[in-house]
């Protein structure tokens, strides 16, 4: 898995540059604001439509440019292409046909980025870490997309009927088709979340020998209880506060060190180091549920926070799941532990391939 050919236009301060990155290791170094962080956006995008850095995709857009136009050549020779523009306009393109649906770019180009704002993952929210579950749901699972799907519009339905106040015997149908598709999602989360589990222990003994890391799934609602009896019985409760409480929408991943939730317990470092595993991990059961599919690894700025045997270990494990792996520098010489298949350098948005 992996991309041979990236070509980028009008993306921040890129204005045009076209990259053949290698299957295995690529470096691209550069000094502070020349463009690194934006090669990596550029691949985001062509796999999620938007960027990580903003939800304002226009922002992106290279200043006083109308659109950006991104293409990327997949090894197994999909063609993938995205333009947007300033007014909000997107338009994809897999192998120049318009996709029924974005999720398909994704499913062409499964990423796993590791950057500052990979940190929300532990020190925000659930919702980041149920992305984070269903990406790996998404990829395992040619069900998943449908299925969640139609959960979610069920679940908005019946929040606009609680908002409504509308009378109990209407919610009948509604909520036995939202337990039915909560259940299914949820047994496709917990598959994926065990094999999770299982890959990670093993990953996080190597980073973070000897710390009692726990890692629990918590699918939303009493687990001894169906979904059905739970939504049931709270349909009065539900009404008073207009939203449906329990459900696989409250789903959340619950990392703990010893009794402390992880943000309290692990330094920044054991935090990056923990955000690493967890990527590697959800990458590494895709290869080994799917033979040769796996998913190409972002990592950006991979010195900061980390010393040197530790730059040295997360290295050697993105290296050693044999896929394509992009990780950016302000020097090489941060990172001289390996031996890259490809170095790109970086200077006011030109990117130059070196030998
Ligand atoms: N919409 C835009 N149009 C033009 N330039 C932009 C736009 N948005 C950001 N920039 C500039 O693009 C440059 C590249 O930013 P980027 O974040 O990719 O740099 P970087 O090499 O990752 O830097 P650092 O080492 O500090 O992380 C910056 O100089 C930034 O000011
Ligand atoms: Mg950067």
């Amino acid at each position: 898995m992996g991309i041979d050919r990236l070509q980028i236009q009008n993306l921040r301060n890129v204005q045009a540059a076209t990259l053949q990155p290698a299957g295995g290791l690529n470096l691209i170094y550069g000094d502070n604001g020349s463009g690194k962080t934006s090669v990596l956006e550029a691949i985001w995008f062509l796999s999620v439509g938007r960027s990580f850095r903003t939800h304002l995709a226009p922002r992106a857009i290279r200043h006083e440019s109308p659109d950006m136009v991104l293409f990327a050549r997949t090894q197994a020779g999909e063609k993938l292409g995205l333009r947007r523009g300033r007014e909000g306009e997107s338009e994809v393109r897999i192998n120049g046909e318009r996709p029924e649906r974005l999720a398909d770019l994704a499913a062409c180009l499964p990423l796993q980025l590791i950057s500052p704002e990979s940190f929300a993952l532990l020190l925000e929210g659930p919702q980041a870490r149920r992305e984070f579950i269903d990406w790996g749901a998404f990829h395992s699972d040619p069900q998943f997309i449908g299925i969640w799907s139609r959960y979610r519009r069920l679940l908005k339905q019946r929040n606009q009927l609680l908002r409504q106040q509308a009378p109990n015997a209407q919610f009948a149908i509604w909520d036995k088709q939202l337990s039915e598709y909560g259940e299914a999602l949820t047994a496709i989360r917990k598959r994926w979340v065990s094999s999770l589990n299982a890959t990670l222990t093993g990953i996080i003994s190597q980073f973070l020998p000897d710390l009692p890391i726990r890692v629990n799934f918590s699918q939303g609602w009493d687990a001894k209880t169906p979904l059905s009896e739970v939504i049931h019985g709270q349909l009065e409760r539900d009404k008073q506060l207009g939203y449906t409480v329990s459900g696989p929408h409250k789903a959340d991943l619950r990392l703990r060190v010893g009794n402390l939730p992880v943000q309290d317990g692990l330094s920044r470092g054991q935090l990056k180091l923990l955000v690493c595993a967890l990527k590697i991990a959800q990458g590494r059961i895709l290869e080994e549920k799917e033979a040769g599919r796996g998913c190409v690894y972002l990592v950006d700025d991979l010195a900061s926070e980390l010393d040197e045997s530790h730059r040295a270990l997360l290295l050697d494990q993105l290296k050693c799941t044999g896929e394509q792996v992009f990780v950016t520098a302000i020097e090489p010489s941060q990172l001289v532990m390996v031996q890259w298949n490809k170095r790109f350098h970086v200077e006011q948005g030109r990117v130059t391939e070196q030998n």
